[in-house]
């Protein structure tokens, strides 16, 4: 079993080989003047819409799109399958997999549990390869994201989707294989009730959490993987053994942005329920000051780092690493991007600069899969997918 130590070893010696091999150290460029709309060799493409209706029994919500998207996750799964043979040869872990996941869909909360067991359905593979894909997102999502305030109080929070779990490089083409694969699984969702937007995401085909959205002139939220001793894999191990008192943090994201009524009502409820794994949780408002990272521990809050423009901190900034500590050395994406916000300065902040931020190396990289640009006075989200040509560091 992959224990956390054993995770970070993983980790460190992805991080230190791929470094190494590529004879440079993780290097920054001067922040980008990129073309908004994107385009370009780093904008890969657009993300398409997809409309999510709620009023649906959660079995059959995601029939369209799943049934659209199922080639696609088949080719993810096949990838996982081999990796997870490659890791327990004899294809014991995925006989595990597809033996013993299934009898735990029972206790996963409402509308979870169901909506599973409808795209497991759709897509025609075994149901505890669709909940092992669920869990997967848990654990392995490197991240940036920020919000900022501009002069007249008005909030933009942004984000890029950082994922790829440093398994199988392509030598081909200098790419990470699941990062390349989560691409054309890439969506926009547009959840309704009677017809009307109740939130939006960007996500993944397949994923019934979700780890970036936003209400309409109430909040926004993301979320960013923080690796910690007591880390991801020790919470689900305990909710295996049978200890369920903590909530899927993909889950109680999907949640509050289903749910929560209010930005404050949103940061108790991240601040207060008890969770699968570490993480930060991100959260943007409709009005200035409104914005925070709350760093989690699994029982509680170790932090809340919130903006505060009338002292002149008009962004927030949160990468994979607390913000009071330095970063890991050989990823450090917090400083390129506090560096490019600083030259932007709180009078050019947009949609068109933010981009920027987000579109210099390393804070792209190479598991990057998309960014997100969200507004929320404005209720816009736009999404893009991501390419990061060579020369560009693998994180
Ligand atoms: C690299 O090659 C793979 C397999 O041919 C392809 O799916 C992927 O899109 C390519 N990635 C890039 C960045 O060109
Ligand atoms: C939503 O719109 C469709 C067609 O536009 C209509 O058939 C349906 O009754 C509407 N549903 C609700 C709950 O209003
Ligand atoms: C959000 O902010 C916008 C712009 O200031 C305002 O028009 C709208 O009423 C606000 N929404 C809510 C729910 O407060
Ligand atoms: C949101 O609340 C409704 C009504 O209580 C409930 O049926 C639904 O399951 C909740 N959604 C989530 C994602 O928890
Ligand atoms: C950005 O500006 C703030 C406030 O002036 C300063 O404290 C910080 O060191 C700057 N960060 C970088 C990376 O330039």
């Amino acid at each position: 079993m992959l224990g956390p130590s054993r995770l970070t070893f993983v980790f460190l010696a992805a991080a230190a080989t791929h470094a190494v091999a590529q004879q440079v150290p993780p290097w920054t460029e001067d922040c980008r003047k990129s073309t908004y709309p994107p385009s370009g060799p780093t904008y890969r493409g657009p993300v398409p819409w997809y409309t999510i209706n709620l009023d649906l029994p959660p079995y059959k919500r995601w029939h369209a799109l799943m049934t659209e998207k199922a080639p696609a996750v088949k080719i993810l799964l096949k990838t996982l399958r081999d990796f997870s043979d490659a890791f327990v040869p004899s294809g014991k872990l995925m006989a595990l997999v597809d033996q013993k996941l299934p009898d735990l869909l029972g206790q996963l909360p409402d509308p979870f549990g169901k909506e599973i067991e409808g795209i497991a359905a759709v897509i025609d593979v075994p149901l505890g390869e669709i909940i092992a894909f669920n869990i997967f997102y848990e654990v392995f999502t490197m991240c940036t994201s920020i919000v900022t305030e501009d002069k007249k109080g008005h909030l933009l929070h942004v984000r890029n989707m950082d994922f790829g779990l440093f398994l199988g490089w392509n030598i081909n083409n200098n790419s990470w294989v699941i990062t390349e694969e989560l691409k054309p699984l890439t969506v926009n969702l547009d959840f309704q009730r009677n017809n009307k937007t109740v939130f939006k995401s960007t996500s993944f085909a397949g994923y019934v959490g979700l780890l970036t959205g936003f209400q309409p002139g109430r909040f926004s939220l993301t979320l960013n993987e923080r690796f910690a001793l007591s880390g991801g894999f020790m919470g689900i191990i305990e909710w295996i053994l049978g200890k369920r008192d903590a909530m899927w943090v993909g889950f109680i994201f999907r949640s509050v942005l289903e749910n929560a009524t209010s930005y404050e009502e949103a940061k108790n409820l991240l601040i207060k329920t008890k969770i699968m794994a570490p993480a930060y949780f991100i959260l943007g408002g409709n009005r200035s000051g409104e914005g925070c990272v709350i760093t989690r521990d699994r029982k509680q809050s170790m932090d809340l780092n919130e903006l505060n423009p009338r002292q002149g901190k008009w962004y927030v900034v949160q990468t994979n690493y607390d913000h009071w500590k330095n970063p890991f050395f050989l990823d450090d994406r917090r400083t390129p991007a506090k560096m490019c916000l600083n030259r932007t300065t709180q009078e050019h902040i947009s949609f068109a600069t933010l981009y920027d931020v987000l579109s210099t190396k390393p804070v792209l990289n190479k598991l990057t899969v998309f960014t997100t640009l969200m507004d929320v006075p404005k209720g816009q989200l736009e999404s893009y997918l991501r390419d990061c040509p060579d020369p560009c560091i693998g994180w």
